[in-house]
């Protein structure tokens, strides 16, 4: 028998629970396919995806044109590592800067990577451009946020659960609350060693926050104004995720650093990307940085595919009617609801606030009931749920699952 026969929900979830590190609690569904909106599980029961891998299937489950770049490029050349030039990554390397207008790219692998990168290259900046000391620059970030897992990113988390007991942490971040232009001001101007501002223009992670219209125009302003970076974490947002190409696309402000990764690839491969202009990039010489995977041949033609995708089937532009949709199909029903409080977000990130203690099973609750009408959804934090579809939905298939959503919520009201 071959060990990847088809077996049931119950036999692959007893796998991963013996197998598997416990670092995720899943929602116990077993996928086993996936097509453009729509995930089947390994019984063949067809679900409405609304969470697109945390925003990474952008495109759709299986684009066949990224697919189908995946697959040539898998059969001539897949890794040469950058000891060798490839006739693939230059290529790449123009087209995404002249996609997202900046001067060069960095190619990495995961979004952690790529938030690395870029607090690497913030430091190099600050002490080789600023002129800041040797090991004094200071970093400012957001309460409540999340830039992925590793050592040093945690280190500026507040999330208990994601840092507890991983210490000793990393030195040089300052904390300030999301959407506060006067912490921020207050941070910038606070000392001579401030090299960067890292933020997400939407927070996803802590609950699809959108802050106050013209937060990130005066965070940019404040940076120009005091000679710091405004970096720029679209990994979650970024892609036409909330309806603009980019989430900062909202406001046009240009950071100076852009960080991507999950959609890049249209979830198909993992590719990530950090974005700045020469007078920043060029701060990194040979040997300072990189990574055996990151900038294959295999991720630059995907890559090239997953853009040409959200070009050419207009994706932030059907994100953007279908989020206003979206969002103003669920208020009629939050009107007289007690269980839901508010639905949020901008584009197709939206979250809806359910009326319960942040620690209840509530939430968690209500996305089991959702898969049992199929429509797949997670709680962010507690009482939180992200409604994230694949941004190739079109509008009857969004009307669908509003009917899921509001027919299952109905069954929660007291
Ligand atoms: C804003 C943001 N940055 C970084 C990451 C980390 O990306 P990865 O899980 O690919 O390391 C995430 C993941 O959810 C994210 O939402």
């Amino acid at each position: 028998m071959s060990v990847l026969e088809k077996m049931s929900s119950a036999e692959a979830i007893a796998l991963e629970n013996k197998y598997g590190a416990h670092n995720y609690h899943p929602l116990p569904v077993v996928l086993s396919k996936g097509d453009g909106v729509y995930v089947w599980d390994v019984e063949g029961k067809k679900y409405y995806d609304f969470l697109s891998a945390y925003s990474a299937v952008n495109q759709g489950h299986c684009h066949p044109k990224i697919v189908g770049a995946m697959m040539e490029q898998a059969q001539t050349l897949t890794l040469t590592s950058r000891a060798f030039y490839n006739d693939k990554l230059g290529v790449y390397e123009k087209y995404i800067t002249d996609f997202f207008g900046f001067d060069k790219v960095l190619p990495m692998n995961t979004g952690a990577e790529a938030v690395e990168t870029a607090l690497k290259i913030c430091r190099k900046w600050a002490y080789e451009k600023k002129g800041i000391d040797e090991n004094e620059a200071q970093i400012i970030v957001c309460e409540n946020n999340f830039h992925g897992r590793t050592t040093t990113i945690i280190s500026f988390s507040n999330d208990e659960n994601a840092r507890k007991n991983f210490g000793p942490y990393t030195a040089g971040f300052i904390k300030i609350p999301y959407d506060d232009i006067e912490a921020l001001e207050k941070a910038i101007t606070s000392s001579k060693n401030i090299a960067g501002f890292l933020v997400e223009p939407i927070q996803g992670e802590a609950g699809v926050y959108v802050p106050t219209d013209g937060y990130l125009t005066k965070a940019k302003a404040l940076c120009e104004a005091n000679n710091v970076l405004f970096i720029a974490d679209e990994v979650q947002t970024g892609v036409a995720r909330t309806g603009k190409l980019l989430a900062v696309n909202h406001e046009n402000v240009q950071p100076d650093v852009l960080i991507l990764g999950k959609a890049l690839s249209g979830g198909v491969y993992p590719v990530s990307a950090v974005l700045a202009n020469d007078d920043i990039m060029n701060v990194i010489k040979p040997g300072q940085h990189g990574s055996t995977f990151g900038g294959n041949p295999i991720a630059a033609a995907v890559a090239i595919a997953a853009l040409e995708v959200v070009k050419n089937e207009n994706l932030a532009e059907n994100a953007e009617v279908l989020g206003e949709l979206f969002r103003s199909e669920l208020n009629k029903y939050i009107a007289d609801s007690k269980i839901c409080s508010l639905v949020r977000g901008k584009g197709l990130l939206n979250a809806i606030v359910i009326n319960d203690e942040e620690e209840s099973e509530t939430a968690w609750n209500i996305c089991m009931a959702l898969r049992d009408n199929g429509l797949l959804a997670k709680p962010t934090h507690g009482n939180i749920i992200r409604f994230a579809p694949p941004l190739v939905m079109n509008k009857e298939q969004l009307l669908d699952c509003v009917r899921i959503i509001t027919e299952t919520l109905k069954a929660f009201e007291k």
